[in-house]
C-alpha cells in the first residue's frame, strides 16, 4: 500500500525521469516502450528477493537512456542478489543495445573487515558473510523470467579476484554499485574507475553509510591508489531522491571528470 501511495504522489517525476521524450531519443525508444518499462520496473522491483526499489530503478534506466548512442562501453553491476536489479538493467540494456556485465561472488558478501554507521541514526549497520546469497543459477533464471538474459555476461567471484584479470582496454558507460560493504567498493572503484568513460556515472546504493559515503571524499586514498583527488558524491547521507520522512532511497552517484581531479602541487 505504501509503494502504491508514492508511486501516486510522484507520477511528475517519473514523467520527468522516463517518459520525457528527450530521455532514449537516441536510441529511438519510444513511449509505448518505455510505459512497458515501468511496468516491468514496477514488477521487478516490487518482488521479495530484491533489496533496491522502484525509483532507484527508474533513475539508473533513465541515466543509461541519456548517454550518447556513440559513446562505447557497457554497463557493469557489481552486486546483484537474486537478479532483480540486473533484471531491470537488462531489459534497458537491450533498447540501448549494450551489453551487461554480472559480477557478483554468488555466494553473498564476504566477511565485514570494518564496522558501518547508519547517517540518520549513527547506529552500526550489521552485516555478515553469506548475508544477500544469491547463486548463478537463481539469477540466471529471474533474469530469464523478467529481463533480457541474452544482453548479461555473468562473472561469479570476488570483485577482488576477478577485476584484475579483465581486460584492461575494457570500458563502462555505466556503473551500478551495489555491494554494501566499503572493502568490496574500494575493490570495485580500483577496478573500473580508469574504466569508466568521463562525464560518465558511478551508481553507489550505499548513500546512507557513512563508511562508503566516506570513501569518495578521501583524497589521500584517491591520490595514493588512483592518483588523482576523491570525485565527490551526489546523494551523501540520504540519497539522491529523498526528502523528509523518506527512507527509501539508498542512491547516490558520482561522476567520472573529463580530467582528472589533480592534488595541488
Ligand atoms: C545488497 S545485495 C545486492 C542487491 C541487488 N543489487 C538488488 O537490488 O536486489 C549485495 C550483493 O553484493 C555481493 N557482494 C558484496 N561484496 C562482494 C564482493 N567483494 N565480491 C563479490 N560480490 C560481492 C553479494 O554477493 C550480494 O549479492
Amino acid at each position: 500500500m505504501r509503494r502504491i501511495l508514492r508511486f501516486l504522489l510522484h507520477p511528475w517525476w517519473i514523467a520527468e525521469a522516463l517518459v520525457h521524450p528527450r530521455r532514449g531519443r537516441d536510441y529511438g525508444i519510444g513511449l509505448f516502450a518505455k510505459l512497458k518499462l515501468l511496468r516491468q520496473i514496477w514488477r521487478n522491483s516490487n518482488q521479495p528477493g530484491s533489496a533496491s526499489s522502484f525509483f532507484e530503478h527508474v533513475f539508473l534506466v533513465t541515466r543509461l537512456f541519456e548517454i550518447s548512442k556513440d559513446l562505447p562501453g557497457t554497463v557493469a553491476e557489481f552486486g546483484c542478489y537474486k537478479g532483480f536489479s540486473t533484471a531491470s538493467l537488462s531489459l534497458a540494456c537491450a533498447l540501448t543495445g549494450r551489453r551487461l556485465l554480472v559480477f557478483d561472488s554468488f555466494q553473498g558478501l564476504p566477511a565485514p573487515e570494518e564496522s558501518i554507521h547508519n547517517f540518520d541514526t549513527g547506529l552500526e549497520v550489521l552485516y555478515h558473510q553469506g548475508q544477500y546469497t544469491g547463486t548463478l543459477e537463481e539469477v540466471r533464471r529471474n533474469v530469464t523470467l523478467f529481463g533480457d538474459v541474452s544482453v548479461c555476461e555473468f562473472i561469479p567471484g570476488y570483485f577482488d579476484a576477478t577485476l584484475p584479470h579483465r581486460n584492461p582496454g575494457e570500458r563502462f558507460v555505466l556503473i551500478f554499485e551495489d555491494a554494501d560493504l566499503p572493502q568490496s567498493v574500494r575493490s570495485v572503484l580500483l577496478g573500473t574507475w580508469k574504466k569508466l568513460q568521463p562525464g560518465c556515472s558511478f551508481f553507489c546504493h550505499e548513500a546512507r553509510d557513512r563508511e562508503v559515503v566516506k570513501l569518495f571524499f578521501d583524497d589521500r586514498w584517491w591520490v595514493e591508489t588512483l592518483g588523482e583527488l576523491a570525485p565527490g558524491f551526489v546523494g551523501s547521507g540520504a540519497g539522491i531522491m529523498s526528502g523528509p520522512s523518506l527512507d527509501w532511497c539508498c542512491l547516490g552517484f558520482t561522476v567520472r571528470p573529463a580530467r582528472a581531479l589533480q592534488p595541488p602541487p
